[in-house]
This record gives structure tokens, C-alpha cells and sequence, in this order.
């Protein structure tokens, strides 16, 4: 186990907070006039929810479902507004502007640096290496001369589609003194096994996943963070009391209930994966198709920018990634349904040759 004290980490000002009592912390039934809201009733029906009522601010129904499904203790999970809140929350409780730095390793997703940029935070790179694995001696040097609180590694790793080297990540974690965030946005795409196994070995492991992606929910917003239970409360005092709605609770708690369904989702994606794969390696323009451990593919074209414009006059939207580093000339296409898959092949057919 590293030698790993939270308390040094945290900003004092989040030590010291004394977290918003909301009205639903202490009583959820009997006749309700504690909390301004409306007694007669709510303008929106659905799933027959009490609209009218604040959702639960424990989200314990939700937890209880998330740990049965990654056999997890609830305590170690926080369900928040979509993962980039949880990012966000963690960036507020390890971060004093201007002072504390995150470590990032680009390419990577965005949101790490938006999210600190917003709060004034430094932001420091210490990039993948050309093939796009990490370089953790780089990252363990650069956390201990920077004094960064918090680092994110993301794996799979959006926009590059690869796991990282999972003994890469367990070096890190046991070489420095920072938490060490893990971005499983993919993670059910992927071979790889969850770190969320491994939160027991590693006091300072957070690990976030989401269900906009296998789980197929984007548009209810639920992101989850694995962690210590001490870097669950921090997070549960810290963000805001109703983050989560009452019909996001009610259908993330449902989907859960039925991970046939996902499974299912996922056995489809990948094979689209392997199609677009297949498909895309027979086209000779196309220079490199990096592997994938995740919903999309990294793919490498002359003039990627043009062969993305022309993709758009057609009607489809993937994502020029070029202008990221190691990235020259590439685009990132999400793994669609079969008929999607083939209308982009024959678009990209007549655009490259
Ligand atoms: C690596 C990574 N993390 C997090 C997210 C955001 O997830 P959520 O929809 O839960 O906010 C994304 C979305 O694309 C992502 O690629």
C-alpha cells in the first residue's frame, strides 16, 4: 500500500466545509412541509414519480443497483450528473486555483482541461508516447515536481482507442503521493479488467465510468465514481444536494436491473467494430486504423480535415482529431448500428478513391 494522507491533499477550505443540510437528509415520508416545495402536485407526469418531491440526495437506491452490478460496497460509489461532474468535483476538492496543478497525458479527453481551466487550475502535459502508452516514470517525476494532487490517466483512452498498460497505472499509483484518477469511460468495450478491483490495493484510486456509453444512456446523465470511502464523502459534502434527478435515479436504477440488455448492446458494437475494422482495411488511402478497445475507431487518411468535410456534406459526422498531438491527419468514428456502419463505408469508399 503507498503511503498515500489525504488530509495533506485536500484544500483546506473543503475540509472545513460544512456541507448544505438539504430537507430529504432526514425524514423522506410523513406529511412533508419542510422543503418549499409543491404538495399539490408536479405540472409533468412520468413513471409515476413524485415530481413534485426533491430526488433522493443519497442516491441509495441507484448505489445499492451500481454495487450489486461492479460488486462494489455503495459506500465507495458517487453518482453524479454525468462523469464530467465528477471530474469537475474532484478538480474543486484537490485544486486551489492557481496553485495546485492536475496532470494530464495528451492525447486525451478534453474535459480534464476545460474543467481545470475554469477553476484556474494548472494544467501540466506529460504526453502518451508516440504509440500512444504511457510513460509513467514521466508522470510519477512531473506529479512529485509539480506537487500535483491529482492526476488523469484514461484507459480506454478517448480519442486513441488503446488501454493503457495496466502495469503502467498500478506503477503510478503506488509511486506517487497523488490520487490518481482512472477514466474507465470504455471500460465495458474493452479486454482489460477494471480497476475498480484493484480499490482495495490503492487508497489513492479513483475510478470513473460512465452509462452514456455501453450502457447506452447519454441523455439521462450518469457518471460514477469508485474511490475510498473518505474521497466518497468528500465528494458526496461537496456536491451540490440534488444532482441527480428522480427519473435519472428511477431508469439508471432500472437499466442496471437488466444488464442482458446491455450485454447484448455490447456483443452488437463490437462486431460493428470489427466490421468497420475489416471494411476499413481493405481501403487502401487508409493509412493505419489504430487498435481499439473501445465504441470507436482512431483512423489515420491523407488530408483527414478534407476526407471530414466531404464525410459531413454526406450527412455524417465523425470527429477530425488531427489537430491533437500524435495525431496527425486522423479521425475518430464511433462504431454506429450495422446500417450506419455501411453507409459510412460507402461514403468513405467514394470519398478516398
Ligand atoms: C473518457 C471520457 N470520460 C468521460 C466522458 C463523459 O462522460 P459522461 O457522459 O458520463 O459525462 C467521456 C465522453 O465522451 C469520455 O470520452
Amino acid at each position: 500500500m503507498p503511503d498515500f494522507d489525504l488530509n495533506k491533499l485536500v484544500r483546506p477550505n473543503i475540509l472545513n466545509l460544512k456541507p448544505y443540510r438539504s430537507a430529504r437528509d432526514d425524514f423522506k415520508e410523513g406529511l412533508l412541509l419542510d422543503a418549499n416545495e409543491n404538495s399539490i402536485g408536479s405540472s409533468a407526469e412520468f413513471g409515476g414519480l413524485s415530481l413534485n418531491r426533491y430526488p433522493d440526495p443519497h442516491h441509495a437506491e441507484l448505489r445499492a443497483e451500481v454495487g450489486k452490478f461492479r460488486n462494489v460496497n455503495p459506500n465507495h460509489i458517487f453518482a453524479g450528473n454525468g462523469s464530467d461532474e465528477a471530474i469537475d468535483l474532484l478538480i474543486r476538492i484537490f485544486c486551489r486555483p492557481e496553485k495546485d496543478p492536475i496532470i494530464i497525458t495528451p492525447p486525451t479527453y478534453g474535459m480534464y482541461r476545460v474543467c481545470a481551466d475554469s477553476h484556474d487550475v494548472p494544467v501540466i502535459e506529460t504526453p502518451l508516447n508516440p504509440d500512444f502508452s504511457l510513460n509513467p516514470e514521466l508522470v510519477i517525476q512531473s506529479a512529485s515536481e509539480n506537487n500535483a494532487p491529482l492526476i488523469f490517466l484514461c484507459s480506454p483512452n478517448n480519442p486513441t482507442a488503446n488501454s493503457l498498460n495496466p502495469n503502467d497505472i498500478k506503477k503510478i499509483l503506488l509511486e506517487t503521493h497523488s490520487v490518481v484518477v482512472v477514466d474507465e469511460a470504455y471500460i465495458d468495450f474493452s479486454i482489460e479488467k477494471s480497476f475498480v478491483d484493484e480499490l482495495s490495493s490503492y487508497h489513492n484510486l479513483v475510478v470513473l465510468q460512465t452509462l452514456s456509453k455501453a450502457f447506452g444512456l447519454a441523455g439521462l446523465r450518469i457518471g460514477l465514481a469508485f474511490a475510498n470511502t473518505e474521497i466518497i464523502q468528500l465528494m458526496m459534502r461537496v456536491k451540490p444536494p440534488y444532482n441527480v434527478n428522480s427519473v435519472t435515479q428511477k431508469l439508471a436504477t432500472e437499466a442496471l436491473r437488466n444488464p442482458q440488455i446491455v450485454q447484448k448492446t455490447i456483443r452488437e458494437l463490437l462486431a460493428g467494430r470489427n466490421f468497420l475494422e475489416k471494411e476499413l482495411g481493405k481501403m487502401a488511402a487508409v493509412e493505419k486504423i489504430f487498435p481499439s478497445d473501445a465504441n470507436f475507431l482512431l483512423i489515420r487518411v491523407p488530408e483527414a480535415k478534407s476526407v471530414y468535410k466531404k464525410l459531413s456534406e454526406e450527412g455524417i459526422i465523425v470527429r477530425y482529431r488531427g489537430d491533437q498531438l500524435h495525431c496527425e491527419n486522423t479521425l475518430r468514428i464511433t462504431v454506429g448500428a450495422a446500417a450506419e456502419n455501411s453507409r459510412l463505408i460507402e461514403a468513405l469508399n467514394k470519398i478516398l478513391t
